[in-house]
């Protein structure tokens, strides 16, 4: 009885620490940007040939331009993207032609794109 109890514990501590290791905004931010921007965008190391060559790199941006946050929490509104974004439950700035592969966000999903630039940023 005793041992079970102690396993029992044992479980309850590991799903504690699952839970304490959880995505931090960044992390979050960061997955969201590989996922949906690197076909565009060379986010980060993990893609440094990707993107397309016409496209400014996240760390260009977060670098060469003084409003990079402003322009990471506008991003949206901002050519070319008013074609391609979606935010769920919100009407789209534009309508998709039948081969527009669209880009699906939650509009939190926003904050944690800002966050792990913020972090990007803070890296230099
Ligand atoms: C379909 C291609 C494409 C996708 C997908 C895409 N972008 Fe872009 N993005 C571009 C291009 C092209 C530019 C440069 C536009 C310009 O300089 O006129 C750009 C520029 C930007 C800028 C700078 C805007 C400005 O006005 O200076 C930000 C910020 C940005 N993208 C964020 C994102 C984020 C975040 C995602 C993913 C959620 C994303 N982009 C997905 C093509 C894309």
């Amino acid at each position: 009885m005793a041992r079970s109890k102690t396993l029992i514990a044992a479980h309850i501590l590991l799903a504690a620490n699952g839970l304490a290791a959880a995505e931090t905004p960044e992390e979050k931010g960061r997955a969201l940007a590989l996922e949906h921007c690197s076909r565009c965008h060379v986010i980060d190391d993990s893609n440094p040939f990707g993107g397309i060559a016409s496209t400014p790199s996240f760390k260009l941006l977060v670098t060469a331009l003084a409003d990079w946050k402003h322009r990471f929490e506008t991003f949206h509104t901002r050519l070319p993207h008013p074609s391609v974004i979606r935010f769920e439950g919100l009407a789209p700035a534009t309508d998709a032609l039948p081969t527009t592969k669209t880009v699906d966000l939650k509009l939190e999903d926003i904050d944690s794109i800002v966050a792990f630039v913020s972090w990007l940023k803070a890296q230099q």
